[in-house]
């Protein structure tokens, strides 16, 4: 194989220049052609690719694959997430059924009424900020100014974490998201954060206060079910997980719209509703967790016709599965008025995403409130120069300069 057709099979796959919200052309190509196929990791790993929306369905809710991110047949898809998953085990690298008993511990947590009654105060801090931009200079960077205070502001307050410490926090989690070259440094950051909500856990034991983080205090470790260690490793997940995928959603879904105008008018000009089906078309048009589901099989498995062995990587591909014809007829185009909300973006089955009701208000607040307050908005740098972002466990876009 020449290095040209390497580079091609190699996972993650590049993007087309021009086409930032579109999967790479090679993904795409092989749902149509080779739904379920091989590719290369830069470790020399050959896991199978799973394209099609079905079959994605399938795989992420067999009892037979697992999330052992120790075992020597998972895909990881760069030496930081191979640290990052093998040093720490949280929620998700457990399968069943250790995992059941962590996932009903924060379930009732994160319901939708729970959050629902969060929305006052998301209304609140996503007005908060954006009186804060149009106070002041103009262009800003949307993603320092709104997309990443925004859900920052939201976990810490769920948790219980002084958001002055911030800085601090969203560094590591960048440190863990990003494709770092060095493994040591982001495990050492992580180490550092999990010390840090360590500490804080055992104060909220001491004096408790109305947030995640004293009720895990009060309920877990005061009874003897889980280590303040444990309880920081848990709030590390829910920090780093609600943190930039959120923020990613916020930059990346206004870029989308402010590169389909008539899209935003739609958003701009509908009621409520109008934002909330604009949020799941914009999850499935983006699939942001670009690294997509990884797993390891079990057994020796069929799908798609083909036969996965026991030991044998996979990755459940979100972003093809989301502009499969078969479930969203035209994919390639967003539009806003779909019925999108049986995308996989926030993946299936028992590893779904624990924080998507969360996510959807958030989200929701913040596609209803933007662009009625800023209705002018739009973008101030041309799309060639924004820097959008490859190369972290999230795609989105690092800047994204607007005015008004
Ligand atoms: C899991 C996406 C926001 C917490 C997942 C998974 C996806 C995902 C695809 C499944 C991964 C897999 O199957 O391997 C997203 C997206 C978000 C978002 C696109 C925003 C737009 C959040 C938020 C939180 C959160 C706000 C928490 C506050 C979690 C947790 C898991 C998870 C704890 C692990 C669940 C488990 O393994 O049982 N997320 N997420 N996520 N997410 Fe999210």
């Amino acid at each position: 194989m020449d290095d040209d057709q390497a580079s091609k099979r190699r996972f993650p796959m590049a993007r087309a220049a021009g086409r930032p919200f579109d999967p790479a052309p090679e993904l795409l190509r092989r749902a149509a052609e080779d739904p379920v196929s091989r590719v290369k990791l830069w470790d020399g790993g050959t896991p199978w690719l799973i394209t099609r929306y079905e079959d994605v369905r399938t795989i992420l809710a067999d009892p037979r694959v697992s999330v052992d991110a120790t075992h020597p047949g998972f895909p990881h898809t760069n030496a930081v997430s191979k640290a990052r998953d093998t040093g720490m085990k949280t929620l998700m690298q457990m399968d069943a059924p250790e995992h059941t008993v962590q996932r009903r511990l924060l379930t009732p947590e994160f319901t939708v009424r729970k959050m629902a009654a969060l929305r006052p105060r998301i209304q609140r801090i996503v007005d908060d900020l954006l009186d804060g931009m149009l106070d002041g200079p103009k262009p800003v960077d949307l993603v320092a100014a709104f997309a990443l205070p925004v859900p920052s502001l939201v976990i810490c307050e769920l948790l219980g974490v002084p958001y002055t410490d911030r800085g601090f926090f969203q560094e590591v989690a960048r440190t863990l998201v990003m494709d770092e070259p060095d493994p040591e440094r982001a495990l050492a950051a992580s180490e550092e954060l999990n010390a840090y909500l360590e500490e804080l856990v055992l104060r909220k034991n001491a004096e408790p206060a109305e947030d995640l983080l004293s009720t895990l205090a009060i309920e877990q470790f005061r009874t003897g079910a889980m280590s303040p260690r444990e309880i920081a490793t848990l709030g590390q997940l829910l920090l780093v997980a609600g943190h930039d995928t959120t923020a990613g959603m916020i930059a990346l879904g206004t870029a989308a719209l402010l590169a389909n105008p008539d899209q935003l008018d739609l958003v701009r000009d509908g009621d409520p509703a109008r934002a909330a089906g604009a949020v799941e078309e914009l999850l499935r048009y983006l699939s942001i967790t670009h690294t997509e589901a990884r797993r390891v099989a079990r057994e020796d498995l069929e799908i798609g016709g083909r036969l996965i062995r026991a030991g044998e990587g996979i990755i459940a591909a979100k972003n093809t599965a989301n502009r499969d014809p078969a479930a969203f007829p035209d994919p390639d185009t967003v539009d806003v008025r779909r019925e999108a909300r049986h995308h996989v973006a926030f993946g299936h089955g028992r590893h779904l995403c624990l924080g998507a009701p969360l996510a959807r208000v958030e989200l929701q607040v913040v596609y209803g409130t933007l662009f009625r307050r800023i209705p002018t908005l739009k973008a101030a740098t041309p799309w060639e120069e924004l820097p959008f972002d490859e190369n972290a466990v999230f795609y989105t876009v690092r800047e994204l300069p607007v005015t008004w």
